[in-house]
């Protein structure tokens, strides 16, 4: 009797500290040239993560492999308890993966209403379900709801931003990937930015990976970090520990 309440209790444990997204010895790049080499990274459920590192170390590269974009050499990967290294990427977003990609990708000859409802579509939600959703979105980025007419490539490249992040939250992701969201955007927008992700996390359904160059906002929006140089993790651990010395030795220019 006491060992199957001590396993049930085990089990129950382990569930919760699962983490959503778990990369192990993880190697790959692009034809002849090997990027990412033996990176673990752990996204715990609900936590924003932010990863960091300078200008062609391999962030953007990482991200693509997590969406399945960029194939794997090595390693393993874990996605909501599941192997995902072999799928193809559109059988991750079904799993619940989310992307904003660097420079946004909204499509700009269509309407910010048009750009909202591809999501909506792809993400079948219906009536309520999407009401609900898009109404969040609305309370995240009010400047969506007033332009809904407006073609996509007339927005400010901020307002663009808020697009591309409103897109991927209406298909409800369970990991939302942000690549450098706040690059060439104004102050005002940045801090509706941070907002959002504030929101977010109060919601806590969603794990969010941030690319940043803007520290500050890494170091306000995320709750741990890694750091990348040369494709390889170099430094993790909890936002807090993110420091004057580690950032001089690995993030400034
Ligand atoms: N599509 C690609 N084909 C070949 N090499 C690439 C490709 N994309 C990026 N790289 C190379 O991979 C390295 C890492 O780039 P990237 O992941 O974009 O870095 P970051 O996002 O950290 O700036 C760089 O040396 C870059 O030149
Ligand atoms: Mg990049």
């Amino acid at each position: 009797m006491d060992t199957i309440i001590e396993n049930e209790m085990k089990a129950e444990t382990n569930l919760d500290s699962q983490a959503l997204l778990g990369i192990s010895n993880f190697s790959a790049g692009y034809d002849a040239s090997l990027i990412l080499k033996n990176v673990d990274m752990v996204v715990p459920r609900n936590q924003v993560v932010a990863l960091l590192g300078r200008n062609g170390v391999g962030k953007t590269t990482l991200l693509n492999s997590i969406l399945g974009l960029v194939p794997s050499s090595g390693g393993s990967m874990t996605f909501d308890g599941r192997a995902v290294d072999l799928m193809a990427p559109d059988q991750r977003a079904r799993l619940g993966i989310g992307y904003v990609p660097q420079g946004r990708d909204i499509f700009p000859g269509l309407s910010v209403w048009e750009n909202l409802n591809v999501s909506l579509r792809v993400s079948g939600a219906i009536k309520d379900e999407a009401e609900g959703r898009l109404s969040e979105v609305y309370e995240l980025f009010p400047v969506l709801k007033d332009m809904l007419k407006r073609k996509g490539g007339v927005l400010s490249g901020g307002q663009q931003q808020q697009l591309a992040i409103g897109r991927a939250l209406l298909l409800n992701p369970k990991l939302l990937i942000l690549d450098e969201p706040t690059e060439g955007i104004q102050p005002s927008i940045i801090d509706q930015i941070e907002d959002a992700i504030y929101a977010i996390k109060k919601k806590g359904n969603m794990s969010i990976i941030l690319v940043e160059q803007y520290l500050d906002f890494a170091k306000n929006a995320s709750d741990r970090f890694y750091i990348l140089e040369r494709g390889s993790i170099v430094q993790e651990g909890s936002i807090d520990k993110l420091d004057d010395d580690l950032i001089a030795r690995y993030l400034t220019v």
